[in-house]
């Protein structure tokens, strides 16, 4: 995202805003797909809703041709609302809950976490005329000391005590295995998740149920210099990880005939979208209190996701307000009233009174996990290569806050 681009949407729309790089998205898409492909060639993305639902990247995923990858009935709900069939939706997590049944019926593909899960579904599909389909998901050691709270424990026997349960119960065709543990991106884990979940599809299941074999996600994605440099660890390129991943899978299924192959799914979130956000805010105010320079604004650092309070995002300053005072070093504030709403620490340029500043890294976990706290979520902006640039969300207002309260009492 060029500064000019940035300039042009705070010009017709004001600050604050995020802006949407769409090209970008579809390019980090076909990237990592391509990687992939090039080396087991059954692989398909399920988009990661959580990190970002907005239609502007859903419905590109929809034209792309991949799939969605949701956790909720909600998240489910927007899905199928954007167009996906149900049998491209898998559905993930503990919060699918109150939507089992629907998604049962639908034809979803459910990945369930547990055996409390799994009684829900067989019950659902005791009463319908069709198949289930389920996957399981794992909880498997790739190495990386995490002991996650998410899916069937493999050590355990419960595990294919559930699967024959579920292999007995009516009207319930078992496709797979799924597989995800979040922070653990590196190449050494990946190859683990490989080699390990395609061991546990032969173990545990029989042949005609290895139909998906789906690694969750957890890799970088493109990640500019001065942020790459505060992970501490490389980072590895989407080719990178194919070769490990897409290379266990050619190496152990590449003989078969492609119809006995198993399907390889990803579902990347923050891995393909992060980098396509900018956030951008104007400065409010300049001032120094016991020699420490403070620019503020009206943005906040919740509104830059988890990646914004743990990591200084890319901050880059529009010059705009060349007459007023300046200052160097300044801690760049958010409009909350909280003291840690920090978005940047003493920022190494000179900030005035009137600059806008724009942060990269603001696609994920960003305006999907912002509540209404101090001040409405703001518009989003998409801009393409070319320069177009589009409205894809107004900023919220009073009344979609206050719709779901009673103001009568
Ligand atoms: C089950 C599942 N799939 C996919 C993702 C997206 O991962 P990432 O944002 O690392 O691409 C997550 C994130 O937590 C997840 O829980």
């Amino acid at each position: 995202m060029t500064p000019e681009n940035i300039d042009r949407i705070a010009k017709k729309f004001g600050t604050p805003f995020y802006a949407f790089y769409v090209d970008e998205f579809i390019s980090n898409y076909k990237e990592l797909k391509n990687a992939y492909t090039e080396i087991y060639d059954n692989f398909e993305i399920a988009y990661s809703y959580k990190t970002n639902y907005m239609p502007a990247c859903c419905k590109e995923v929809l034209k792309l041709g991949g799939y969605s990858e949701v956790v909720s009935d909600m998240e489910y709900h927007m899905a199928k609302r954007y167009g996906f069939e149900p049998s491209k939706i898998i559905v993930n997590g503990p919060g699918k809950w109150n939507g089992i049944e629907e998604m049962a019926s639908d034809g979803a593909v459910i990945m369930v976490d547990n055996k409390y899960e799994l009684d829900r579904v067989i019950a659902a599909a005791e009463g319908l005329d069709k198949d289930v389909t389920i996957g399981f998901r794992l909880n498997i050691d790739i190495g990386t000391k995490k002991n996650s709270r998410f899916g069937f424990d493999v050590l355990s026997p419960e595990t294919s005590i559930a699967i024959d349960h579920a292999r007995e119960s009516r009207n319930i065709k078992i496709i797979g295995l799924h597989f995800h543990l979040g922070g653990s991106r590196s190449i050494e884990a990946w190859k683990a998740r490989a080699e390990k979940m395609t061991m546990y599809a032969d173990t545990l299941l029989r042949d005609g149920e290895r139909k998906i074999i789906d690694l969750g996600s957890g890799m970088f994605g493109h990640v500019a210099a001065p942020l790459a440099a505060q992970f501490g660890q490389d980072i590895p390129s989407f080719s990178q990880y194919a070769e490990v991943v897409a290379g266990v899978f050619r190496e152990k299924y590449g003989d078969l005939p492609p119809s006995s192959r198993p399907l390889l799914i990803v579902e990347p979130g923050s891995t393909i979208i992060a980098n396509t956000m900018m956030y951008a805010v104007s400065v409010i105010g300049i001032k120094t209190v016991r020699g420490r320079n403070i620019a503020m604004t009206d943005g906040s650092v919740h509104q830059m996701g988890e990646m914004g309070k743990k990591k200084q995002l890319p901050a880059h300053v529009i010059k705009k307000g060349k007459d007023s005072v300046s200052v160097m070093s300044a801690d760049i504030t958010g409009y909350t009233c909280l003291e840690d709403d920090i978005m940047y620490r003493a920022l190494p340029e000179e900030v005035s009174f009137g600059d806008i500043i724009y942060f990269e890294n603001c696609g994920a976990y960003t305006n999907v996990m912002k509540p209404p706290f101090i001040q409405t979520g703001c518009r989003i902006v998409s801009c393409r290569y070319d320069g177009t640039m589009a409205l894809v969300k107004r900023g919220d207002t009073v009344d979609d806050y206050l719709a779901s309260y009673e103001e009568e009492i």
